[in-house]
């Protein structure tokens, strides 16, 4: 049984920069992994039968799909299919993250099947596929999980490039129960120019990766001036549940509320663990999913 941890992450800024022609939108963002996780246990049994791969895919807590439509299934069919080797590969999904919630839990669910996926070729002499271009195929989000920790994130989300990871500061996550926001949607919202005609500047995240690569954000309290997401203008306006929430959070004296990725969790800066504790149990309380978590570096 092979096991890892899957971690949430938050974006510190989010721009977002203009309409590619594929699609997607070009992106500037710091992102940095956070102690919430979910758990991912992996049971490969090599079969030597003639439909090679077989994908049992079980699912706890949250209730993500237990089937292709899981970012975890495509992940193990897209490596299967560069290596094809001859296996039922039997995934057990404990999910602590939200779904919908901005989180990135499926993407790191993804990313940490592929890492056990590939310790476990490395040990059976096979050649190790191209993870990147799988991780890039799966998600945009899933290239960065392939590292976790601290990283400037831009194009569509596949080009990483890891920072110095920040103290454990305390955070308190939140959602609404019954708030989801679609990604696409959230996207759509902003129109966003063509890219070609877009400005392809990123002043706050700019202003974050000068300060983190020259060390002053020794506090909790100096990191709240550079967060920003662009989605906040688009996406609070549009749920008065997360306005409420955000009102409430602010009373709990968090230092900054921010929206993580496109939303729905909010995740409010903190003085302390005691802090985030005391703000998360009180949320609970009032019927919100919350929990107090903290960021954590690479691996
Ligand atoms: O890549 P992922 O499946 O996470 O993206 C979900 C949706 O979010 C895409 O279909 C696209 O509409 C939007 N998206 C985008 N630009 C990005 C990432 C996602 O427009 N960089």
């Amino acid at each position: 049984m092979l096991k890892g941890t899957a971690p949430a992450k938050i974006n510190l800024t989010l721009e977002v920069l203009g309409r590619r022609e594929d699609g997607y939108h070009a992106l500037a963002s710091v992102f940095h992994t956070l102690s919430l996780a979910d758990e991912v246990e992996l049971a490969i049994t090599p079969t030597d039968r003639s439909r090679s791969l077989e994908i049992v895919l079980e699912v706890e807590g949250f209730p993500a799909p237990a089937n292709s439509r899981n970012c975890v299934w495509q992940a193990i069919e897209r490596f299967w299919a560069a290596t094809l080797f001859k296996a039922q590969v039997h995934v057990r999904l404990h999910k602590r993250i939200p779904l919908q919630a901005g989180l990135g839990g499926g993407s790191s669910d993804a990313a940490t099947v592929l890492r056990l996926l590939t310790g476990w070729a490395q040990a059976q002499g096979m050649p190790v596929p191209d993870l990147q271009a799988i991780a890039e195929s799966v998600g945009s989000d899933v290239p960065f999980f392939l590292q976790g920790g601290c990283a400037y994130v831009s194009g569509r989300g596949e080009h990483v490039e890891p920072l110095p990871a920040l103290p454990p500061f305390w955070w308190v996550l939140a959602k609404p129960p019954s708030v989801g926001v679609p990604t696409g949607w959230a996207y759509q919202q902003l129109h966003r120019p063509p890219l070609a005609d877009s400005a392809l500047e990123a002043p706050c995240t700019k202003k974050l990766v000068d300060a983190l690569r020259q060390g002053p954000i020794s506090t909790p309290e100096s990191l709240a001036p550079y967060l920003h997401n662009d989605f906040e203008a688009v996406v609070l306006p549009a749920f008065s549940e997360l306005q409420a929430l955000a009102e409430q959070m602010k009373r709990l004296e968090v230092l900054r509320v921010l929206l993580c990725g496109s939303g729905a969790t909010l995740a409010g800066l903190c003085h302390s663990e005691a802090h985030a504790s005391r703000v998360a149990h009180t949320l609970q309380q009032k019927g919100y999913w919350s929990e107090a978590s903290c960021l954590v570096g690479a691996g």
